[in-house]
C-alpha cells in the first residue's frame, strides 16, 4: 500500500544546489513538486562549477573537456556510451554509476537537409535528429539521469503527466531501472505508437477524460499524497540531460555555434534545456558565441507566442490548446518563464505556425528520406516564416532539432496522404495547396499492367529529381 510522504521523498544531494528561478534561493533538496519552498516557482539545478565568468578557481576547463568528451568515444563503459552521461562534468553527479539507468541514448546524427534548404532559401541548413533516441524522442536524454536519480533515491513508482512522448520513454526508462511507473494521459488526444509504447514497457497507464493541462494539474496534487516521483519535465534532472543534445550538437559542428537553432515549444522543458547548455557553455569558454534559439508553436497551441506579443514574457497567457501536432496540444506550459529567460538572453524569436504550414513541412522533411513527427515539423515551417521576416538571414546556418520520430505518429502520416487530415475543418478548402505532396497507397489488381501503368503515371507527374 502507498502511503503519504514527504520527507523521505525528498531527494539530496551535496554536490549541486537546486536554485530557484524567481527568488534564486539556494537549496539541496527539493521536494516532490519540485517547486521553491519561499516563493514556489520553478527550480533548476546549479553547479559552481559550471561558470568561469563568475572568477570561479573551481570553474571545468574548456579545452580539457572537450577533449575528455571526446577520449570517451572509445570507451566501452555503460556511461560512456551513452551520448548523455559522456557529457556527465555538465550533469549533477551520481553518488554511484551503478544507479545510472542508460539505454544509450543520445548520440543522435546530424543530418544536412538539401531539399528543405532549396525550399527555405538557407542553404547551411542541419536537422538534429532527437527521434533516432532509443525510445524515438528526444525525451530519453532528459529521462536517464531523472530515472537514475529516482532509482538512486528509492523510489519504487514514477509517473508522469504526458502527451505520449515523455510516458513512453518513462515507462522504458523505469522498466530498466526496476521500478514501476503511472502514466496519465489525455483520453483519445495521443498516438497509439506512444501508448502502446508504455503498454509494453508495463506502465500503469491512465487515460484520463481531459486534456494535457488537466493530467499535469491531477499529477501535481498525486505526488503530494503519495510516494511517487515525478518525472515530467517540472523534475529539473530531466532538463540536466536534456542539456546534452546542445552540447553534442555543438561538438559535431567541432565547436562553431550555429547563427540560429530552432525548436518546437510545448511544455517548453526542451527549449528551456537547450537554452541553458548554450548559456553554459558559453560561460565555461566552449563556444565564443550564442546561437540564437528561437521556439515555434502550433496557432491552436500558442500559450508562449501569446505570453510574449500580449504581456511582453511577464505573465503567462494560458490558451485552450488544438492541434493535429498532439505533442505540442499544450495550453498552460509549465516551463514558460525559463523559456522566456532563454529566448531573452540568446536573442532568439518565437513564432506561431499553421496546421496547413506544419502538414506541408512535416511532409517536405519526409523528403529528405529522414521524416519525424508533426510536432517536430514546426521547426521548418517556423523557418521559413523567420526568412520571410528577415530575422533568419540566407547565409546563416539553422539546425532544426527534430524531436520525435516519423514513425510515432502514423496516422497523421496517413491522413495527410489520403487528403483526410483537414477534411472537415475550416482550413479544407485551402489545404488543396498540399495536393502535389501527397503520395496516397493505391491499390490494384495484381497484375503486371496495372503495376507497370502506375510506374509510369508516377514518372509523368513526378520526373526525376537532380543530383547535385
Ligand atoms: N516535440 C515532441 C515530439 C514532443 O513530444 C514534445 C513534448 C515537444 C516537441 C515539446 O517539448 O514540452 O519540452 O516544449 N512532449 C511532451 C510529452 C509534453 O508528454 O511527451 P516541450
Amino acid at each position: 500500500m502507498l502511503s503519504s510522504t514527504t520527507s523521505e521523498s525528498s531527494v539530496r544531494h551535496a554536490e549541486f544546489r537546486f536554485r530557484c528561478i524567481a527568488c534564486g534561493d539556494l537549496s539541496e533538496v527539493a521536494s516532490q513538486h519540485f517547486r521553491c519552498s519561499r516563493c514556489s516557482d520553478l527550480l533548476e539545478i546549479s553547479d559552481p562549477r559550471w561558470n568561469k565568468a563568475a572568477e570561479n578557481s573551481a570553474a571545468l576547463d574548456a579545452a580539457s573537456l572537450k577533449s575528455i568528451w571526446k577520449q570517451r568515444r572509445l570507451s566501452l563503459l555503460p556511461v560512456d556510451l551513452s551520448g548523455v552521461w559522456r557529457f556527465r562534468e555538465l550533469l549533477p553527479a551520481v553518488e554511484d554509476q551503478q544507479h545510472v539507468t542508460t539505454l544509450r541514448e543520445g548520440n543522435t546524427p546530424l543530418y544536412e537537409l538539401p531539399q528543405c534548404a532549396r525550399i527555405s532559401g538557407v542553404p547551411h541548413l542541419f536537422a538534429k535528429h532527437q527521434g533516432m533516441n532509443p525510445t524515438g524522442s528526444f525525451k530519453d536524454t532528459g529521462m536517464t539521469v531523472a530515472a537514475s536519480f529516482a532509482r538512486q533515491a528509492g523510489f519504487r513508482w514514477v509517473a508522469c503527466a504526458s502527451t505520449g512522448n515523455t510516458s513512453a520513454s518513462m515507462a522504458a526508462y523505469a522498466a530498466r531501472g526496476g521500478m514501476r511507473s503511472l502514466v496519465l494521459v489525455p483520453e483519445g488526444k495521443i498516438s497509439w505508437s506512444k501508448l502502446s509504447q508504455a503498454l509494453d514497457y508495463g506502465a500503469v497507464t491512465c487515460q484520463l477524460r481531459t486534456d494535457f493541462d488537466g493530467c499535469l494539474r491531477l499529477l501535481q496534487e498525486l505526488v503530494l499524497r503519495v510516494p511517487v516521483y515525478q518525472l515530467n519535465s517540472i523534475n529539473p534532472f530531466r532538463l540536466e540531460g536534456q542539456k546534452t543534445l546542445a552540447l553534442e550538437l555543438l561538438e559535431q559542428l567541432d565547436w562553431q555555434p550555429p547563427d540560429h537553432i530552432i525548436v518546437p515549444g510545448g511544455n517548453l522543458g526542451n527549449s528551456s534545456a537547450i537554452g541553458k547548455a548554450l548559456l553554459e557553455a558559453r560561460d565555461l569558454g566552449l563556444i565564443s558565441r550564442l546561437p540564437k534559439l528561437s521556439v515555434i508553436q502550433a496557432e491552436g497551441a500558442n500559450a508562449l507566442v501569446r505570453t510574449l506579443r500580449e504581456t511582453g514574457g511577464k505573465r503567462l497567457i494560458i490558451v485552450q490548446a488544438e492541434t493535429h501536432a498532439t505533442a505540442i496540444r499544450i495550453g498552460n506550459p509549465a516551463s514558460w518563464k525559463k523559456a522566456v529567460h532563454v529566448l531573452e538572453a540568446t536573442g532568439g524569436a518565437c513564432e506561431q505556425v499553421s496546421e496547413i504550414e506544419i502538414a506541408q513541412a512535416k511532409a517536405e522533411i519526409g523528403t529528405e528520406g529522414i521524416g519525424c513527427e508533426p510536432a517536430s515539423a514546426v521547426t521548418l515551417a517556423g523557418l521559413k516564416k523567420l526568412v520571410r521576416q528577415g530575422f533568419v538571414k540566407p547565409q546563416e546556418s539553422v539546425v532544426l532539432i527534430l524531436t520525435g520520430n516519423l514513425l510515432k505518429d502514423p496516422d497523421f502520416t496517413m491522413e495527410f496522404h489520403r487528403g483526410d487530415l483537414l477534411k472537415g475543418t475550416a482550413r479544407e478548402k485551402e489545404s488543396a495547396a498540399l495536393q502535389p505532396l501527397r503520395r496516397p497507397p493505391v491499390v490494384l489488381d495484381a497484375t503486371l499492367d496495372a503495376v507497370i501503368r502506375t510506374l509510369e503515371l508516377a514518372e509523368k507527374s513526378d520526373p526525376p529529381r537532380s543530383v547535385e
